[in-house]
């Protein structure tokens, strides 16, 4: 049982409104650069119908100098919800991007202000806004103010412990007109060590009306319970707990909705899922596909006997063939382990188990 189930409020089982939108699921898939492209998404999508996804994060610099839009930007018609992301510190070019994502087809709108990635903060993008907190206001109020769907921040919870600014950063982004905010619970000079502080999200949670979306650690459905039981958020993220194992956002809403646990995928099952992640990234994207994959294949090979060895193969492959070879050999290796496993009957167990006493 997990603690904290019996407090858990019936909320997290019903709809949660954002601006006009109304989300299925409080559980959603967060963007991930080189990541949650359309391949990807329609995994999670097979196993989180309900849940809202996001794009990779998209430059609006970007986008204004191109006359074709990027791959990163194509959405699936029927993977609805579907947030398009976007990052940059114009808000003119913004509120021109937002406007490409809603032509494209996206549900919501949301603007990266927690990215901490060097290039990324030093044009003024990402988690640099936590420092400019008025530019990110104008930020809003610009995109707000150029498309009818909602617009939505993902951001962090300061700069550094010394510059936790999250209370009244996210203030000034409800006041801008954001509908709904996800907060990361690390700062930006954290990058993605030590644990995510949780506690602010609660703090942030008391301070807002729109709803708060936390995010940070949530790699089982057990810690997405105690995070929502810590904070009273209006509803979990899940990020790289689902790298290799895109079942994650699915069986957390599972569970918010049943208040019982999905079978967890088999190692089989996984390695399966992780054959179609690879023949949907070649068909998509050719040969760059085959060498984005051998990140995602190395994710999805673990947890059983072999795996760092069948990892050491995967991240060199260089094609579909390549990956599948691997794969069926390992697959066939479980097969054969559990067949020879279940082979033995529980009287010869019993015998077995005798003789070592
Ligand atoms: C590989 C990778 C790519 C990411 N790309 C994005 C991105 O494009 N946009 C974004 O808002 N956050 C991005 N993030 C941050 C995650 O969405 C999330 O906020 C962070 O990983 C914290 O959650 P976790 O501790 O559960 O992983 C990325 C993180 C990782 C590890």
């Amino acid at each position: 049982m997990i603690s904290g189930l019996s407090k858990l409020p019936q909320k997290y089982a019903e709809p949660l409104t954002v601006g006009n939108v109304i989300l299925k699921s409080r559980v959603l898939q967060s963007p991930l650069s080189g990541v949650t492209d359309l391949v990807f998404r329609r995994l999670v999508r097979r196993y989180a119908p309900d849940s809202m996804l996001y794009t990779e994060m998209i430059s609006a610099t970007d986008l204004h100098h191109r006359s074709a839009l990027p791959k990163l930007m194509e959405i699936d018609r029927h993977e609805t919800p579907i947030s398009i992301q976007l990052f940059d510190c114009r808000p003119d070019f913004l509120a021109e991007a937002a406007q490409k994502a809603v032509a494209e087809g996206a549900d919501t709108v949301d603007i990266n202000m927690g990215c901490p990635v060097n290039k990324i903060t030093k044009k003024g993008g990402g988690s640099s806004l936590l420092r400019q907190p008025e530019l990110a206001a104008q930020i809003v109020r610009s995109v707000v103010g150029a498309v009818d769907i909602p617009v939505t921040v993902k951001t962090r919870i300061g700069w550094d412990d010394a510059e936790i600014t999250i209370l009244d950063f996210a203030k000034r982004m409800e006041d801008a007109g954001a509908k709904m905010i996800t907060v990361h619970a690390r700062t930006r000079s954290q990058g993605y060590t030590g644990n995510a502080k949780w506690e602010w999200i609660r703090k942030v949670k008391e301070v807002l009306t729109i709803p708060v979306i936390a995010n940070g650690d949530i790699f089982s459905v057990e810690a997405a319970i105690a995070c929502l039981v810590q904070t009273g958020a209006d509803g979990v993220m899940c990020s790289r707990g689902t790298l290799g194992y895109p079942f994650l956002v699915g069986e957390v809403d599972h569970f918010l909705k049943t208040g019982e646990y999905l079978p967890k995928p088999t190692a089989i099952k996984c390695l399966q899922v992780a054959k179609e992640h690879l023949q949907g990234l070649w068909d998509y994207k050719g040969i760059r596909g085959i060498r984005q994959s051998r990140k995602h294949m190395t994710w999805y090979a673990k947890g059983f006997v072999g795996a760092a060895a069948l990892r050491d193969r995967l991240c060199r492959i260089e094609s579909v063939q390549d990956g599948f070879d691997c794969l069926d050999a390992a697959i066939e290796q479980i097969a054969n382990f559990q067949g020879e496993f279940q082979a033995i009957s529980p009287e010869d167990m019993a015998e077995m188990i005798a003789m070592q006493q």
